[in-house]
């Protein structure tokens, strides 16, 4: 597989060596799961520093290939083209994305070394995974020096409307390289038939049901490439199974002594992005505080927030904002000892996030736009208990399976206040009729059964019923 992140990120600690951690995010989450059974697997990436590539290494029974990004790459490629410029205009521009020609350089440059990196990987007649909006040009790349390899690209994140992808110069190149796969897969439906339309509007290429004919060069076959939809998931058991830890359920007993025991715990988990809806979140719980709805001395709200692109201009706003309405929050309402508000600026491990999962309530999910959403299904998973209340937006893809969550449009900040007061109050006996058929979803759709039914998807692509793959 091919991503921009290794799951592992480097740092340099203080006497000069190299730790590794956790990658953030939920590609990480749910391909290291299935990398770990894979055998011969290799992954493609960036280590997360910027400088020389590291020599590739095994860790936790992955094969890792690192790919090299310097400082520029860093400044134009990831944190530029992707993250400034593709990451806002995906997610419905929520900010306003930023295009610069120099970036756009950048962005084919690296691409062109992670397609080269998994070339020289890949055995022959293997299968290459493109992961992602920060490598679609990888699988045109490939195409044009592998021809004996099977190409599927992943996109985790949404894929905007037609109207909006239009604004995005290069936006032929960027479909062109997404169309080197035999199989492309998208979150939610919408995000397909947004891909779809783009295709037709703006290559004017025929597409047929989920088929798109790709003309090929000169003389070279007319290619078929799949569309399709995989919802992606979690580990379910494995995220499940941890509750039954004895070390972890008493670290979420603890959680809530360290808060003072509270009637309520409310939580938040997200990276520290403008589009998980946290401001908005915010608002809507200090109101809910000023109104005298909710009393501090007996309901406390944790949020997460794990640090996210830092140097990004939006994101660094973002966190000065959240911390001084968080500030702002505890300074009106915090009883002495005791937060209203207790907010974490960093990562957790995989236990303490499932602890901090079973100590809460109420989750809430108020992402203006997300590809997934990954924490409200590890909410779910946490949970065989039945017990506590998902609340989730309907802008994330999640909305689509876990219809028995407490809906919300979370710019709307009167139904926000509404739904967490209704998560609040929600009798044990509705909890868990919800939390069962939130589990039901959760546990029956694995991140197992995602990327085995998109590697089927895949292996089928040279199938005549999808058209032959050229050689
Ligand atoms: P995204 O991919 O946009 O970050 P997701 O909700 O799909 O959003 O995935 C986020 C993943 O990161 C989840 O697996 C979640 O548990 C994990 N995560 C979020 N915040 C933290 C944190 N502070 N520490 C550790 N893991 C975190
Ligand atoms: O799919 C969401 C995603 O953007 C991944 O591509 C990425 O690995 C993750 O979130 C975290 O973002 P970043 O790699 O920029 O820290």
């Amino acid at each position: 597989m091919v991503a921009n992140r290794l799951p592992v990120d480097s740092r340099t600690l203080p006497d000069g060596a190299t730790e590794w951690v956790t990658s953030p995010g939920g590609l990480v989450t749910a391909m290291e799961s299935v990398m770990r059974t894979v055998d011969s697997g290799a992954w493609v990436g960036w280590g997360g520093s910027p400088g020389e590539a590291p020599e590739p290494f095994e860790a936790d029974g992955m094969s890792l290939y690192p790919v090299r990004l310097d400082q520029q790459d860093v400044e134009r490629y990831y944190e530029g083209f992707s993250n400034a410029t593709l990451w806002p205009l995906y997610h419905d521009v929520i900010v306003d994305p930023e295009f610069h020609r120099t970036w756009w350089d950048s962005y084919v440059t690296a691409n062109r070394r992670f397609a080269r990196a998994a070339g020289a990987v890949a055995s022959k007649g293997g299968t290459i995974w493109v992961h992602d909006y920060q490598l679609q040009l990888v699988p045109r790349m490939i195409r044009d020096d592998r021809t004996d390899v099977r190409i599927g690209f992943f996109n985790h994140i949404p894929f905007p409307s037609v109207e909006l992808f239009s604004q995005l110069p290069k936006r032929n190149q960027m479909l062109r390289g997404l169309l080197g796969s035999d199989l492309v897969g998208f979150q939610r439906e919408s995000d397909a038939q947004n891909f779809l339309g783009a295709v037709r509007k703006l290559l004017g290429y025929q597409v047929d049901g989920q088929v798109i004919s790709v003309p090929g060069l000169g003389a070279a076959p007319v290619r078929e490439v799949l569309v399709q939809t995989f919802p992606i998931s979690i580990d379910s058991e494995a995220v499940s199974a941890l509750t039954e830890d004895a070390e972890v359920r008493e670290r979420a007993v603890q959680l809530r002594r360290d808060l003072g025991d509270p009637h309520k715990v409310v939580l938040g988990v997200d990276r520290l992005d403008y589009t998980k809806g946290i401001r908005h979140r915010l608002k809507a719980w200090g109101e809910l505080l000023n109104d005298g709805s909710i009393d501090p001395h007996d309901t406390v709200m944790i949020q997460v927030a794990t640090p996210s692109r830092e140097r990004v201009e939006a994101y660094r706003q973002l966190r000065d904002e959240v911390e001084l309405t968080v500030g702002r929050i505890n300074g009106d309402h915090a009883p002495i000892g005791r937060p209203a508000v207790s907010y974490q600026h960093r990562s957790f491990d995989r236990r303490d996030m499932t602890a901090l999962f079973m100590a809460a309530d109420v989750v809430l999910v108020t992402a203006l736009r997300d590809g997934m959403n990954l924490v409200a299904k590890e909410y779910v998973a946490s949970r065989p208990d039945l017990r506590g209340v998902l609340v989730l937006s309907e802008f994330a893809g999640a909305a689509d399976e876990l219809r028995a969550a407490v809906m919300v449009n979370p710019h709307d900040i009167d139904e926000l206040k509404s739904a967490i007061l209704r998560a609040l109050a929600m009798p044990e006996e509705e909890q868990e009729d919800a939390m069962r058929s939130l589990r039901h979803q959760v546990m029956e759709n694995d991140v197992q059964a995602w990327a085995h039914d998109f590697l089927q998807h895949l292996e089928q692509s040279g199938d005549p019923a999808y058209g032959t793959r050229p050689t």
